[in-house]
C-alpha cells in the first residue's frame, strides 16, 4: 500500500462513524448518485439501467450507494475502509428505510489496484467469463485521495468493467481557467501529472454549464489553487496528507485520463455546484463528472 494510501485508510478508520455528519455531505452524495443515474441513463436507456450490475469504488459509509442502488440491478460497493464498511453495512441491516435495497447491496473490503482488482469470490462471481465484468463502474468523492488516478482509472475500465460497460467518476472540480486575461496559454497544474494547455479564448463546454451561483467564477487559477490548498489543513493548519489532489481535477484533464485508459466516447463536464461548510468556513464546492464506454 502506497503512504497516501494507507495515510487514506487509517483515516477514514478512524473516521468512519463521523464521516455522515460531514457538514452537506448527505446533500453532495445525494446529488451525485443523481448525476451517475442520470449520465448512466444518458448513455444507456431506462431499461437498461434497472438490470445493471454495478460497482460503487471506493463506497464509504454508502451515502451514494444507497440512493444509487434502488435504479439499478445490483451493486457491489468495494472500498479499502473496513470502519466505513461496517458503518455502510450497520445502516443497511438496521435502517428499515434501506429494507428495499438490502438484498441487492453487496459488500467487500479491498484495496482496489490494477493487479488486484478485486479479491475471491467477488472476483469470480463479477469478473469471471469471456463477457466479465460488470455494466457500470462509478465512484464519487474517492479519485482526490490517490495518487495514481491514471492507474486506477486503468483497473476500473480494464479490469471491473464489461465491453461496453461504463465507468462515471465524479469528484472536486477545482481550477476553472475561465479568466487569463494575458492572452497567452498556462498550465493548471492540476495535480494528477497530466498538465494540459488551453489558449485564451478557447471555449469549455463547462462554462456555459455552471449553474448561476454568482461566485468563485471570477476567480483566476492562482487564487483558487491557494484556495483549495488553504482548505485542506487540519486543526493545527497542517496540509491533510490523505487527500492527494488538493487543487482537484478539471474536466478536461480527466478526460485525458479516461481516453488513455482506452476508454471511448468520453464526456466530462462540470456538473453541480453547492456551498459547503468546511473548516468552520462557508466555501463554493464545484463538481465535475466524466464518463467513458469501454470499447
Ligand atoms: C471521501 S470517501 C468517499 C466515500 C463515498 N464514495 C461517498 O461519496 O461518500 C473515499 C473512500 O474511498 C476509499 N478508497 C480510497 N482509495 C481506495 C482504493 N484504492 N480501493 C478501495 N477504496 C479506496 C476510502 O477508504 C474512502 O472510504
Amino acid at each position: 500500500m502506497s503512504d497516501i494510501q494507507s495515510k487514506n485508510n487509517e483515516h477514514f478508520n478512524k473516521t468512519a462513524t463521523d464521516y455522515d455528519n460531514i457538514p452537506q455531505v448527505k446533500e453532495m452524495t445525494q446529488r451525485a448518485a443523481e448525476v451517475v443515474i442520470r449520465e448512466y441513463i444518458a448513455s444507456t436507456n431506462e431499461d437498461y439501467v434497472k438490470g445493471a450490475s454495478v460497482i460503487d469504488f471506493g463506497c464509504g459509509t454508502g451515502l451514494c450507494a444507497f440512493n444509487v442502488a434502488p435504479k439499478v440491478g445490483r451493486l457491489l460497493g468495494v472500498d479499502a475502509s473496513e470502519g466505513m464498511l461496517n458503518y455502510l453495512n450497520h445502516k443497511l441491516t438496521t435502517n428499515a428505510e434501506n429494507a428495499s435495497i438490502r438484498d441487492k447491496v453487496k459488500t467487500v473490503q479491498h484495496l482496489v489496484t490494477f493487479d488486484d482488482p478485486l479479491p475471491e469470490p467477488e472476483r469470480s462471481q463479477y469478473l469471471a467469463g469471456a463477457d466479465g465484468g460488470v455494466d457500470m463502474v462509478y465512484s464519487s468523492f474517492v479519485m482526490h485521495h490517490i495518487e495514481d488516478v491514471q492507474g486506477i482509472t486503468n483497473a476500473l475500465a480494464q479490469k471491473l468493467l464489461k465491453k461496453d460497460g461504463w465507468l462515471i467518476v465524479l469528484d472536486f472540480e477545482g481550477l476553472h481557467n475561465h479568466h487569463h486575461g494575458d492572452g497567452k496559454a498556462h498550465d493548471h497544474g492540476h495535480g494528477h501529472g497530466h498538465g494540459h494547455q488551453h489558449a485564451e479564448g478557447e471555449k469549455h463546454e463547462h462554462h456555459d454549464q455552471h449553474e448561476h451561483h454568482g461566485h468563485h467564477e471570477h476567480h483566476g487559477s492562482e487564487n483558487k489553487v491557494e484556495e483549495m490548498h488553504g482548505h485542506y489543513v487540519d486543526a493545527d493548519g497542517k496540509p491533510l496528507e490523505f487527500v492527494a489532489h488538493k487543487a482537484g481535477f478539471t474536466p478536461e484533464g480527466f478526460m485525458e485520463i479516461f481516453k488513455k485508459a482506452g476508454l471511448v466516447d468520453v464526456e466530462a463536464k462540470h456538473s453541480f455546484g453547492m456551498d459547503r461548510e468546511w473548516s468552520g468556513k462557508n466555501i463554493w464546492t464545484d463538481v465535475l463528472v466524466v464518463k467513458g464506454r469501454r470499447p
